[in-house]
């Protein structure tokens, strides 16, 4: 996420933004911004979110300025005030992605991008407790058995998932908290809300686990968008995506056509 910031405000040569972090949590990434940029920092997160208490939110940050949703959901930023939105690991935890996506836009300059990193409903491994598919499931008793079943196989990250109330209860909370959408789910809302969509990065997050794995040292670039095409089913089935969201129009209306 840092380095695709950075090379989205490089490729703009945008100086002093003010990025905004939804859905901040800790506000850790917010800590790792400060860090590599010169950004004007600010979060915010909602008060009464699942399990985290209000100290939670921004503690880990210094310097920004971090808020609570309002109760009708929406943003407690004014309209176009911010250059840059983040967020990580918040959209397939996002209820109401058409007012999200309205809030995005809302707050967004003209001008300004939002990067957001999230899995879609087309990961093969659901990635809070590391299980195959288990998020595809409707039916609460096949997702809860096939959470404790392949916990028993010795799959996923949290073992007490074998125990059957502990599957029930985490199979409740992914009904409660998670929302994977596809691809086409995705864009279509951000289309409607006159937002631009690419995947242009998203294949760098797999790229760089497998650099890493290798114990590779090697700068992971942008490929060509046809590339990224090609690369896109895979990444979206492995990893999370990394959608760049602008609000910017190359398109003139008094373009005329001829
Ligand atoms: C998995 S945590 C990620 C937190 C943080 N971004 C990080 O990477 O550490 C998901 C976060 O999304 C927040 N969240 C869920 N729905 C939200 C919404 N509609 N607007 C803003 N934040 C939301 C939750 O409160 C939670 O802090």
């Amino acid at each position: 996420m840092r380095d695709v910031l950075i090379d989205e405000l490089g490729a703009r040569e945008m100086v002093k933004p003010v990025v905004l972090d939804a859905g901040c949590g800790d506000g850790r990434l917010l800590d790792a911004i400060r860090q590599s940029t010169d950004a004007e920092l600010c979060g915010f997160d909602s008060a009464d979110y699942g399990l985290q208490n209000a100290g939670f939110i921004g503690s880990q940050v210094v310097g920004a300025d971090i808020r609570h949703t309002l109760p009708d959901g929406s943003w407690p930023f004014e309209d176009e005030s911010v250059d840059v939105v983040v967020s990580h690991q918040v959209i397939e935890h996002v209820f109401d992605f058409t007012q999200f996506c309205a809030e995005n836009e809302r707050v967004l300059r003209p001008g300004g991008f939002a990067i957001h990193v999230f899995p879609t409903r087309h990961t093969l491994i659901e990635l809070h407790m590391l299980l195959p598919l288990v998020h595809r499931i409707r039916s609460h008793d096949v997702r809860a058995a096939a959470i404790r079943v392949l916990t028993r196989c010795g799959l996923g990250s949290n073992r007490e998932l074998a125990d059957p109330a502990t599957a029930a209860a985490h199979a409740d909370y992914s009904r409660t908290y998670t929302t994977y959408r596809s691809w086409r789910e995705l864009v279509n809302e951000l289309h409607r809300h006159d937002l631009r969509v690419s995947y242009r990065h998203s294949s760098r997050l797999l790229k760089r686990l497998v650099l890493n794995a290798m114990r590779a040292e090697r700068n992971v670039r942008v490929s060509h968008p046809f590339v990224e095409a090609l690369w896109f089913p895979l990444v979206r089935s492995l990893v999370s995506v990394t959608l760049v969201v602008e609000k910017q129009q190359d398109y003139h209306s008094d373009w005329k056509m001829h």
